[in-house]
């Protein structure tokens, strides 16, 4: 298995290389200024346009673009995969590779191991709270009030954070660093470390292991805000964890439809009530990921929301995050509750037959899909018929072949008034196979690990995060970095893949780099660099405008999620702590719409 090559040890071994020597070992240079120039090996060609910086250990070919540091020479040269390039250039410089890389990974392995298993005991800390401190009466008085029960809290793992702060610290003593890390310690501005979760209600948030990976807090009655979530962290990752799936999964018998709720306390009423399959996507917009993650264990799924406005928008979001997975076999069902209601309540009320009885009422996905589009137009109209047509056919798009796609298409041929040949027509050459992506110079020897196509069109934009898809068009499309502002939200950035992006665009910038060659040559040695050979790899089929459209897009997500994480921790100092710069940041970002949390 390939395992991580420590960045260290890639940065030392790049300032050790003469990239000079290592090309002139392999194509004949000759001095020009500052320069050696030499007949590109990446192209064909009479006069010689490849040129080594000896200062800045850098190659470049104005003829193809092709260009990099001796990693990305060696890879392209050679063509070797990262790791192996690597070792070449280890064994050249003499330097021994990072000592047995199994023991690398057995370090990272045991590292999360410790994690685990201090979150387990932090979890069990919290869960006896819940009776062992003075005010965990109080916890337990709002339970019985919300109706819970001691069984189900105990199933859930619910636990209690103490009022004030220090616990944690006096508790688990020596291991702040860790604590740090897993987002229960928080770190003022004057240094000072303090409990994250405080005077709260604690849900566990399992993976399907049961491990807890963060937790959710509720305030006891009122206050803001109202829940408290971990903050992503080496172990959660909100865009990827169902809550509840853990604990469903655990019903006998296994459910085999899931229900998509919007709270914790949706999932704890429906399981107390004896449903099985409540999860909940935690104040977060559903992602393929969660989809995905459900998908692997049920065909059946009921997404329950709001009749609300917000609601309403949630689930037209979850319906375009479906529509691509939904292969023959699978099925999917809306329910939009009354507003003010949530099946918390509705359950408190009626019990599980008053939920079974909206659940009967739910709407399959085919029926939601052409009810939403119907509210927006006239049917009785020519007009409002083709508009429908033209609103259906992006959505229909998303949809795998199959008898489901068929289906849908005839359906709305049948709404529309449409003969179904010439709908399937109309629908067909769905976007047209999308302009292949326009290449700068289409002699550019094209990076070796790119297959062409290997994303089918209309999927390629739901697998990606919004790093990875802006990763992924950067590298196609290097001129990119230059017409777009650098977000300086950004800067902060702890994921590796965005802080990889960052350096990637700073790069092209600063150098001009403009051919995708080049800049996957650069990028090699930015660590990530498994990322960066799998995204290369990948083949955005939109033409370059509409491909900058959406990078900017991409962008845009990136920083709405940096600042609802920039929100959380800002809203979990005490007030008095910050600073007014703080205060301003923070009133601004309670400003925006449509935060995560
Ligand atoms: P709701 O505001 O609908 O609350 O948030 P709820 O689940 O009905 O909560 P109760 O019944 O008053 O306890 C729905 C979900 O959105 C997330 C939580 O996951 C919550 O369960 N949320 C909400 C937050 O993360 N932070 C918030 O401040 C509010
Ligand atoms: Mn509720």
């Amino acid at each position: 298995m390939a395992s991580r090559i420590p960045q260290e040890f890639i940065d030392q071994l790049l300032d050790r290389v003469d990239l000079v020597e290592l090309v002139g070992e392999r194509v004949s240079l000759r001095r020009s200024g500052s320069n050696h120039l030499g007949l590109c090996p990446f192209h064909d060609e009479k006069t010689p346009s490849f040129s080594v910086s000896r200062d800045k250990q850098l190659y470049h070919c104005f003829g193809c673009g092709a260009g990099g540091n001796a990693l990305g020479f060696l890879m392209e040269f050679d063509r070797l995969e990262f790791p192996a390039a690597v070792e070449v250039l280890a064994r050249r410089e003499g330097l021994p590779m990072p000592d047995d890389q199994r023991g690398d990974d057995g370090a990272g392995q045991a590292r999360t191991r410790a994690w685990h298993g201090l979150m387990e005991q932090v979890a069990r800390y919290y869960q006896a709270q819940l009776s062992e401190h003075p005010a965990g009466a109080q916890a337990q008085r709002y339970l019985a009030h919300r109706g819970v029960d001691e069984a189900s809290a105990k199933a859930f793992g619910v636990g209690f954070a103490p009022p004030g702060s220090g616990h944690l610290v006096q508790r688990f003593a020596g291991q702040e660093a860790a604590l740090l890390e897993l987002g229960l310690l928080g770190r003022s501005e004057g240094g000072r470390l303090y409990d994250r979760f405080r005077h709260r209600l604690l849900f566990p948030i399992r993976d399907l292991r049961g491990r807890t990976l963060g937790f959710g807090g509720r305030v006891l009655g009122d206050g803001h805000p109202k829940y408290l979530n971990s903050p992503e962290t080496p172990l959660f990752h909100k865009g990827r964890v169902l809550y509840g799936l853990f604990e469903a999964m655990q019903a006998r018998p296994r459910p085999d439809r899931l229900y998509f709720v919007e709270g914790y306390m949706d999932v704890v009423a429906l399981a107390q009530a004896g449903v099985a399959g409540g999860v909940a996507t935690l104040g977060t917009a559903t992602s393929r990921d969660h989809l995905q993650l459900a998908l692997r264990r049920v065909s059946q799924l009921v997404f329950c929301f709001d009749g609300d406005q917000a609601g309403r928008r949630a689930a037209r979001q979850a319906l375009e995050t479906a529509l691509p997975l939904m292969d023959d076999g699978r099925q999917v069902h809306f329910l939009m509750l009354p507003d003010g209601e949530d099946p918390d309540s509705l359950i408190r009320r009626g019990g599980a037959a008053a939920w079974d009885e909206a659940v009967a009422r739910a709407q399959p996905l085919s029926e939601y899909l052409f009810a939403e589009l119907a509210r927006q137009v006239d049917l009785s109209t020519v007009d409002g018929r083709a508009r429908l047509a033209s609103e259906a056919r992006p959505l229909l798009a998303l949809l795998p072949d199959g008898a489901f796609r068929l289906l849908m298409t005839e359906e709305l041929a049948a709404r529309t008034g449409i003969a179904p040949s010439a709908m399937r027509e109309l629908l067909e050459p769905r976007q047209p196979p999308l302009a292949p992506p326009e290449r700068a110079r289409p002699e550019t020897p094209a990076p070796r690990r790119r297959r062409a196509g290997s994303v089918a069109p209309e999927r390629w934009r739901h697998r990606l995060p919004p790093e990875r898809l802006a990763l992924a068009l950067l590298l196609q499309q290097p001129q990119f970095a230059a017409q777009v502002e650098l977000p300086a939200e950004l800067a902060g950035a702890r994921d590796g893949a965005t802080r990889l992006l960052l350096r990637l665009m700073e790069r092209a910038r600063r150098d001009a780099i403009l051919s995708p060659a080049a800049l996957l040559g650069h990028g090699f040695g930015f660590g990530e660099q498994e990322l960066l050979a799998e995204l290369a790899t990948i083949e955005v089929p939109l033409a370059p405008e509409a491909a900058r459209v959406e990078f900017a897009a991409a962008l845009k997500r990136l920083c709405e999620r940096e600042r609802s994480s920039e929100l959380d921790a800002l809203l979990e100092r005490p007030l008095a702590e910050l600073s007014v710069e703080d205060r301003k940041v923070l009133n601004e970002l309670l400003q925006r719409p449509g935060r995560g949390d």
